[in-house]
């Protein structure tokens, strides 16, 4: 074996108790077991190396087995993904490993063409706050929200979900009751007024659209969800069921190249906003790619005024959202709150920070 081999499988399997630690922690105890085997594994990590360049190889390894299980694949690994208490850290090992042997092939497919796009439709509970922030900070030009790394444009139908934070249940008009996304507030008071009549209607862009008629393509989305969190894949389900009957407008490109069409095409008489929700990572890469976009965005704005909404951990334990304006080529951000990856919580700042303390 090089020294080659040797440094980036050891980087992988950092990556893999990275995962571990920040993200499955407290949510998916199979998944904090399972990143474990595969950080211990030489075998399992050369399997994981064969994800695409830029793409997280634990959601990628993990989300294509749960993806096998689910299309009913028989192994004795299938039951821990329905019942909730993990196999021993041997058992999981071996239990992997055999899975993984016995499907590698597929696996190798699924890790090499598909990518992350899990569509969190509970993010939408933390961006409603930066959106009702925002427009309560402008004048009564209508706004434009576009999505950027929309996956299946799923978080563009933010105003026909049902929203409780905390004991407060926020019916917006027209709102969906049988999708509720639930977000606890833990600090601050996110501002939640907000008038749905004044954005046009949202646009995504997105670099692989999902076609919502294709269940293939829809159920890798579930496969991307922890098997534990089955309120999640029941808020994706009915999210996914009324997108089949309102599909949102997401228009296939490539981020940032297609951002100076967006700008150029949008009416002068609208805000327009940008979001990124977890998609910097993978449009500008990590660390730094923050930076990027705050340069990208500035340049544009020398045509236009600009707004940013984006949430990423940008090199932090916990993630954050950033909110930003850019004209005439410069720019005002802040970190306006800490919330959770999959928005179940929210601790709106209310001495909303300069976020000069990095955010790569
Ligand atoms: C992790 S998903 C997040 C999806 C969604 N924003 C959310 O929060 O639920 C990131 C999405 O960004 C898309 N993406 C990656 N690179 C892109 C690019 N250069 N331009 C546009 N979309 C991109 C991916 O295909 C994927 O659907």
């Amino acid at each position: 074996m090089t020294e080659q081999t040797r440094a980036s499988r050891q980087e992988l399997a950092d990556v893999f108790r990275r995962f571990a630690h920040q993200q499955c922690a407290g949510r998916s105890p199979l998944y904090f077991t399972l990143s474990h085997a595969v950080a211990d594994s030489p075998e399992l990590l050369d399997l994981a190396a064969g994800t695409r360049p830029g793409q997280p190889a634990p959601n990628m390894l993990l989300g294509a087995v749960h993806h096998i299980l689910r299309r009913g694949a028989p192994h004795p690994l299938s039951p821990y993904f329905s019942r909730l208490e993990p196999p021993s850290q041997e058992q999981a090992a071996e239990l992997l490993v055999d899975f993984c042997r016995r499907h590698a092939g597929q696996i190798e497919q699924i890790i090499s063409t598909r990518s992350v796009q899990t569509n969190e439709v509970n993010r939408c509970a933390v961006l409603l706050p930066a959106f009702a922030a925002l427009q309560n900070s402008l004048d009564d030009r209508p706004m434009r929200i576009v999505d950027v790394g929309a996956s299946a444009g799923l978080n563009l139908l933010w105003n026909r979900y049902t929203y409780r934070y905390d004991d407060q249940v926020l019916r917006l008009p027209g709102s969906d009751p049988s999708t509720v996304l639930t977000c606890e507030v833990t600090g601050g008071v996110p501002p939640l007024a907000v008038d749905v009549s004044r954005f046009v209607r949202p646009v995504g862009i997105e670099v692989a659209p999902v076609d919502l008629t294709d269940r293939e393509a829809t159920e890798w989305l579930v496969s991307l969800t922890w098997p534990e969190q089955t309120e999640r894949q029941r808020t994706l389900r009915t999210a996914l069921a009324l997108a089949a009957q309102e599909p949102p407008t997401v228009v296939a490109g490539q981020a940032p190249e297609h951002l100076a069409q967006v700008v150029a095409e949008t009416p002068a008489d609208q805000h327009l906003c940008f979001v990124f929700s977890w998609s910097i990572y993978q449009i500008f890469g990590s660390p730094g790619g923050r930076e990027r976009l705050a340069i990208t965005l500035a340049e544009l704005s020398r045509r236009r005024p600009i707004h940013e909404i984006s949430i990423g951990h940008f090199g932090h334990d916990v993630p954050r959202m950033i909110m930003a304006r850019y004209e005439n080529g410069e720019s005002r951000s802040a970190v306006v709150a800490h919330c959770d990856v999959y928005g179940f919580w929210i601790h709106w700042l209310s001495d909303a920070r300069p976020e000069e303390d990095g955010t790569s």
